[in-house]
């Protein structure tokens, strides 16, 4: 105790106020409460063995005081610390922000939706129908003779003798024709499957676009006329349209369309084999004996039907060269269109 009686507190108090004032971080702070006043400090011991009261009160106003000084310097410094990182880590809001990769519409969907917008301004209705379809709705309703090619396994994926997987749009046909009197103004677009091997025109799993107008009194003139627009909407105000004679099992008569080739304007290149025509699917009059099948009777109405591949309409809005570009999904094509 002697050695401690011997300690000037007053000096010892100054330069434990002086220690704390000089401390600019926390650790530093530490250090100095650790020196000042942990449990080995002077003070702590001197205390410790205090005998007489006025020591005691001595002892313990120097204590109080540097405890105060100690927190108010950390406050201080808390409150330098917060100053500090607001002004060193402040967010300038006007710089330009990261930009994130945003993506866009498949050039299919975006040709589907060209579609559906084409038939909704001539009042079409658009449907979705099943890609699991039955033989009944598929081919028989829609009179496809018992010896069709299209009939065959190895034409189409059969999943037993009644179901398959629809190989054509044309089964909504039937199907709104059963659902709804006439008359029906409808478009449906889907997925249509075949057994076909894949190159550069063909792909086992393909879009198709499916119309059927009936009404009374409508004739091939206004299968021309419809197609005719759609046609210019989809690809421009400068293009015509042909028919070619055909067959189909479900129109009668049937015919092919042509729209006049883009690329040359009619006068003939590579893209249109020199024909000034592009192919654009098939189409023709409902047969009598569709009406037949679904209850409609032909002699009070008439009507056409035309379906087309959605692909191929791509293809040709977009200049994309094969089919394979558009089902494989490869990114570095997608991203142009
Ligand atoms: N379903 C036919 C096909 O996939 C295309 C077709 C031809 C649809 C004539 C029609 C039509 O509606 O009238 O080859």
């Amino acid at each position: 105790m002697d050695s401690l009686a011997a300690v000037n507190w007053q000096a010892h108090e100054e330069e434990a106020a002086a220690a704390v004032a000089a401390a600019t971080a926390a650790d530093e702070l530490e250090e100095a409460r650790v020196r000042y006043l942990g449990r080995k400090s002077e003070l702590a011991q001197a205390l410790r063995g205090v005998r007489d009261r006025d020591t005691g009160m001595l002892l313990n106003g120097i204590r109080q005081r540097l405890e105060a000084a100690v927190d108010d310097r950390e406050h201080a410094l808390a409150a330098e610390e917060l100053d500090r990182r607001l002004r060193e880590e402040v967010v300038d809001v006007t710089l330009p922000g990261e930009e994130l990769p945003v993506g866009h519409l498949h050039p299919i969907t975006q040709t589907r939706r060209a579609i559906e917008d084409a038939f909704l301004g001539l009042g079409y209705e658009v449907r979705d129908d099943q890609e699991v379809e039955t033989v009944e709705y598929n081919f028989d309703k829609l009179a496809f003779e018992p010896t069709h090619p299209a009939r065959s396994h190895r034409a189409t994926f059969f999943f037993d003798d009644t179901r398959v997987l629809r190989t054509e749009t044309s089964p909504s046909q039937i199907r709104i024709m059963e659902e709804k009197e006439p008359p029906i103004y409808m478009v449906s677009l889907g997925r249509v499957y075949r057994r076909d091997a894949i190159d550069a025109t063909h792909y086992p799993i393909f879009l198709q676009f499916e119309g059927l107008a009936v009404d009374r009194g409508l004739t091939l003139a206004d299968l021309k006329g419809t197609l005719l627009h759609v046609m210019q909407a989809l690809y421009g105000r400068e293009r015509r349209v042909r028919f070619r004679t055909h067959y189909f099992p479900f129109t009668e008569p049937s015919i092919e369309p042509d729209v006049s080739c883009g690329i040359c304007g009619g006068e003939g290149c590579r893209t249109c084999k020199y024909s000034g025509w592009l192919e654009m699917g098939g189409a023709g009059m409902v047969d009598p004996q569709v009406f037949l099948n679904v209850g409609v009777d032909p002699a009070q109405w008439s009507g056409f039907a035309f379906g087309c591949g959605i692909e191929r309409v791509a293809q040709l809005r977009h200049g994309i060269p094969g089919i394979r570009a558009i089902w494989d999904g490869d990114l570095r094509v997608l991203r142009q269109f």
